[in-house]
């Protein structure tokens, strides 16, 4: 049966989120400049972390800005895992940005935009009933997993993954990996230069944002031969 795009679901300000005329199967619409990337990376590392066995949302590419996906009740949890220090964790330690972190680090923010997303331990998310305390295990093994495999891939491909967001939902009685992973929700820096080549180009104002990404896109997209 062909897939067809049925009534708006969500609209963020990245992506669309549409029904399907399949029961449980939604599309990912990635909207702006930076969608093509950020869906081609998407799939591309989707791809790789369902080779790991990694469980994740996605189903198919239907075209450069669409992806198919399976429909999540998602858990309002933005779950970052840390390799090295940037970000909000330099500004919250004093440790400089670049400073390595022994081993990766695991944080958990509330997904509210009224609240600005502030940060929760693992007793917040018991007491807000975000996740039970199997599934939040369950996350946070899983974060661990995913960066285990997409760290050494990106270094191979040499891209540093400094850090990144993942997001997870439920649908039966099994989590999958949801959302992107793409240069607008990871620090990736070049392994030589340490170059940034992800949204903090655009955060910091620092110009050259379409470049970064295009580069991101050759290396990760365009040079990919299909395998590991
Ligand atoms: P942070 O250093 O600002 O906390 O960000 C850590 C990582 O998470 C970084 O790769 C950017 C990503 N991120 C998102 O994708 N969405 C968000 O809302 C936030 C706060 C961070």
């Amino acid at each position: 049966m062909k897939v067809e795009t049925r009534e708006k679901l969500y609209e963020g300000k990245a992506k669309i989120v549409y029904a399907t005329n399949q029961p449980g199967v939604i599309i990912q619409y990635f909207k702006d400049d930076k969608g093509v990337v950020n869906n081609r990376m998407s799939a591309t590392l989707f791809e790789r972390l369902e080779r790991a066995g990694v469980p994740t949302h996605y189903l198919g590419t239907l075209s450069d800005r669409e992806m198919l996906c399976r429909k999540l009740e998602i858990i309002k949890i933005e779950t970052i895992v840390r390799n090295l220090v940037a970000g909000s964790l330099a500004k919250r330690t004093g440790l400089e940005e670049g400073t390595p972190i022994k081993e990766p680090i695991v944080e958990l923010y509330y997904k509210s935009d009224p609240l600005g997303d502030p940060m929760l331990n693992d007793d917040h998310v018991r007491m807000l009933k975000l996740a039970v305390p199997a599934e939040l295990a369950w996350i946070r093994r899983t974060a661990l997993r995913i960066n285990g495999v997409l760290r050494p891939h990106l270094l191979r491909r040499g891209l540093l993954l400094v850090d990144f967001k993942l997001e997870f939902g439920r649908s039966g009685k099994k989590l999958y990996l949801g959302d992107e992973i793409s240069p607008d929700t990871c620090r990736l820096w070049d392994r030589t230069t340490r170059e940034k080549l992800d949204k903090d180009r655009f955060r910091r104002d620092l110009g050259g944002v379409e470049e970064a990404y295009q580069e991101v896109y050759r290396r990760l997209v365009a040079a990919a031969s299909g395998t590991a």
